[in-house]
């Protein structure tokens, strides 16, 4: 008898070349096709609606045309001209390990099931850990994103710095601090109040005196300072903290460093990232984005801890059901580390591209993001009637058009993203509209960053 869940060697190969094709056909067809085409999003998702189906379907060709519509469209992240909020690409070679790892469908999360495959995810762990000069004493996780690694983080820095009663402590981030850490914090227990967010001066880094006033101030009304998040790359605008100044006010005081470095962190991998983060060693946890900075597929974050004991004894919780399985030895148990118990196995899609292409080769690709912001910033700087209040620290180019009103920006955004050939967005500091464009793609290269300033060039002259 045949069992439909489980087909024949050659209905395997059938259905993967299939998709195979489709993404080789897809990737092709990215530098020409839309960045965005919103306006039939609601109608083509509209199809996706219905009954559940009682019965297969054998047409795999079908299917396969299913999938490829509804992923045309909305905005297409994958493509080169995703300039829009953090974009990240969605290498090929991790799609083949995503493949595999859901083809083995090996468990991870304890050593000894899969010791080799955890030990593929440690390692992984120790190459970022080496790339911040982390010591032995470091371990992690790989998490779906930055916000999860931002929430492991507060819940271990609560653990090490707090008593169990932990509502009088507060935590420091700034004005341009990432939402996620608030989201983490009130997830974690914290009321909102004590969640400080502090100014920042006119580069939009945190200002040291106010946050080291506010810490003496909280204090002495009976609050427990206790962390303080320092940005290795805002969202808004990529500007970088004076993180070591914050590592020395965070020895002083007493607090547990975070540095969030969901999008900028991998820069660290160019001598200019690198420069910037001057101090970062000295985090007691750091958190990346992969599918940022090492323009993996979605899901993919790490939170790295200075000290891994302090990442287990925030998150390890006894079970009597899993009480055959081996101790930790040279390889961790990560869902002892983790909030986690069963799911993917994201070592590998890290692994893999690295094995593959070399990490020269994202060094090489995120040092041209670099030039090409800078390129794009000089270019509109140059060009009589754009303001930029902020020189580009990492790859955000923050724009808009001088003495207008907000109804212009907002109108200049949507002829920018009306020519389907860039997708920017926007956002709003210190009360003034904001566009920007955030170049970290693998997809984008010098000809579609020209082709953008021309056609921001071009949609700010239409608006007269
Ligand atoms: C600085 C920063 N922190 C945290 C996050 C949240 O990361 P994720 O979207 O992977 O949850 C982002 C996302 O853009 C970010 O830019």
């Amino acid at each position: 008898m045949a069992y439909p869940l489980e087909p024949d060697p050659d209905q395997l190969k059938e259905l993967g070349e299939s998709a195979v094709r489709l993404i080789a056909d897809f990737t092709r067809g990215l530098p020409d096709a839309p960045a965005s085409n919103m306006e039939p999003g609601l109608e083509v998702a509209a199809r996706y609606r219905g009954p559940v189906p009682e019965q297969g379907e054998s047409d795999v060709a079908r299917l396969m045309e299913e999938i490829a519509t509804a992923s045309a469209v909305g905005a297409d992240t994958a493509g080169p001209g995703y300039l829009a909020y953090i974009p990240g690409g969605g290498l090929y070679s991790a799609a083949i390990a995503d493949f595999l790892a859901c083809g083995f469908n090996r468990f991870v999360n304890v050593w000894e099931i899969a010791p080799a495959f955890a030990q593929i995810e440690a390692t992984v762990i120790r190459w970022l850990a080496d790339l911040f000069d982390l010591p032995e004493t470091a371990g992690g996780i790989l998490t779906s994103g930055g916000s999860m690694a931002n929430f492991s983080a507060i819940v271990t820095a609560r653990r090490t710095k707090l008593p169990e009663d932990f509502g009088a402590g507060t935590l420091y981030v700034s004005e341009q601090t990432h939402a996620s850490v608030a989201k983490s914090a009130v997830l974690a227990g914290f009321p909102r109040a004590n969640i400080r967010a502090v100014a920042t001066t006119l580069d939009l880094r945190i200002d040291l005196d106010a946050l080291t006033s506010l810490i003496r101030e909280d204090r002495r009304s009976g609050k427990r300072p206790f962390l303080l998040v320092a940005n290795a790359g805002t969202t808004n605008t990529g500007a970088v903290d004076p993180i070591s100044d914050l590592a020395a006010l965070a020895r002083t005081e007493d607090l547990w460093l975070h540095v969030d470095g969901a999008y900028g962190g991998f820069f660290q991998l160019t001598e200019r990232g690198r420069t910037k983060f001057d101090g970062i060693a000295a985090a007691d946890s750091i958190t990346l984005d992969p599918h940022k900075g090492m323009f993996l597929p979605y899901g993919t974050g790490c939170l790295l801890v200075r000290d891994r004991v302090r990442l287990r004894e925030a998150h390890h919780v006894q079970a009597e059901y899993l009480q055959d399985l081996a101790p930790e030895a040279e390889i961790p148990n990560f869902t002892e580390y983790s909030p986690e118990l069963s799911r993917d196995f994201r070592g590998l899609r890290v692994w893999l591209p690295i094995k593959l292409h070399g990490l020269g080769a994202f060094r090489d690709a995120l040092n041209e993001k670099l030039d090409l912001t800078r390129y794009l910033y000089e270019g509109l700087r140059d060009t009589p009637g754009f303001e930029l209040p902020w020189e580009p620290e990492l790859t955000v180019v923050a724009f808009r058009q001088g003495e207008r009103a907000e109804g212009d920006q907002r109108r200049l955004l949507e002829r920018i993203n009306a020519s389907k050939r860039v997708f920017l967005s926007s956002t709003t500091i210190a009360g003034r509209f904001i566009l920007r464009a955030c170049v970290v793609s693998h997809r984008t290269h010098r000809d579609r960053i020209e082709e953008a300033l021309g056609i921001i060039r071009a949609a700010a002259l239409a608006a007269g």
